[in-house]
């Protein structure tokens, strides 16, 4: 049998399966499988209260999980299906509270990897699919994350390759008259305004105000403490993280240079300087360097700028308060 036949009929028992998509790997069960589903949060150590996202295998099926489907929705499937955007709609009564965590809306989505689609069509039903990982993490964009990731805890992994966009997908809101993007990713605001209209549409609330020491819940995270910092401070916050004795590593984008360089001791990282190839490659080189056991991570901020608003998201999500770190180098 061949690999996707083993992996659909498995999904058919109720297991889990490591499914390559073009964002990240997810951690697919049958959508209509409560028990499966149970256990994916307890295999991702997951609070039943994040909902999941239905994958599909083609835009008609939306409508069997979708009370409504608005026009808005209809064009968006049309010209970005099978594709890297998760649509947010009214959920029909009978969803899986399991799935949508008790809300009155779900996640819908039709990846584009031909792995994937193969598997849909094969099982022949719909998966839900969430990243797989261990909650808060770093999400797999290659198979062998997900075996580092989970290792026995899931029962087959399919190898797709490296994952295309090698972050998560842009989820969009539609419960309101204007769309919402929920979640930046893969789907660029620009492509989505191609469609929607420039200006037409709200952008996430909250990712840049500034946190509150403690209650900061750290998401797409490595092991490694990550801090942000402003380009033209690397250097200097380098420099005192070395002095405080601290294995410190830098990860910054290859065109820029640092106005003084600390120490042969830093140990830098040069990432792609445009927002889709930085993207790619940001989670495999986050489970890279958490292998090294560095003490710090100091990120260069990116570009603020539409395009790179999924890499500013997930980077200001892993990242740790400026502040709190400042304090911590002072008193050391
Ligand atoms: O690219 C992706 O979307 C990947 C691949 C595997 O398809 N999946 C993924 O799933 O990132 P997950 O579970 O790691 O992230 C899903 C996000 C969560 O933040 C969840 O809160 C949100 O989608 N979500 C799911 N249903 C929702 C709903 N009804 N309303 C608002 N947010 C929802
Ligand atoms: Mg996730």
């Amino acid at each position: 049998m061949d690999a996707v036949s083993h992996a659909a009929d498995l999904l058919r028992q109720g297991k889990l399966i490591g499914l390559p998509t073009e964002t990240v790997y997810g951690l697919a069960a049958d959508a209509s499988n409560p028990e499966a589903i149970r256990r994916i949060f307890t295999v991702k150590g997951r609070p039943p209260s994040h909902p999941l996202i239905v994958h599909l295998a083609d835009p008609t099926h939306a409508s069997a999980w979708a009370a409504l489907v608005p026009e808005s929705a209809l064009q968006l499937m049309e010209r970005f299906w099978p594709g890297p955007l998760t649509l947010v709609l009214p959920a029909r009564q009978d969803v899986p509270a399991e799935i949508t965590g008790g809300q009155d809306s779900i996640a819908l989505r039709m990846p584009n990897h031909s792995v994937a689609l193969s598997v849909l069509r094969q099982f022949g039903g719909a998966l839900v699919a969430p990243s797989a990982n261990r909650f808060g993490h770093v999400s797999p964009t290659c198979a062998q994350h997900v075996r580092d990731s989970l290792g026995s805890a899931v029962d087959y992994v399919l190898d797709g390759g490296s994952c295309r966009y090698g972050l998560e997908s842009t989820i969009v809101s539609l419960l309101q008259d204007r769309p919402q993007i929920l979640r930046p990713g893969a789907l660029s605001l620009r492509e989505l305004e191609s469609v929607l209209g420039a200006g037409q549409i709200t952008l996430p609330a909250g990712h840049s105000t500034p946190r509150v020491p403690g209650s900061h819940l750290s998401h797409y995270a490595p092991r490694t403490p990550v801090y942000v910092i402003p380009a033209d401070q690397l250097a200097t916050y380098a420099h005192t993280a070395l002095n405080a004795r601290r294995q410190v590593g830098v990860l910054k984008r290859c065109d820029t240079v640092l106005e003084r360089s600390p120490s042969s001791a830093l140990l830098q990282f040069c990432m792609p300087a445009t927002p889709q190839l930085y993207g790619r490659e940001l989670y495999t080189r986050l489970r890279e360097i958490d292998r090294l056991g560095l003490d710090l991570l100091l990120v260069e901020s990116v570009p603020v700028h539409p395009d790179w608003l999924a890499v500013q998201d997930r980077l200001e999500r892993a990242s740790g308060k400026l502040d709190t770190l400042t304090a911590e180098l002072l008193a050391a």
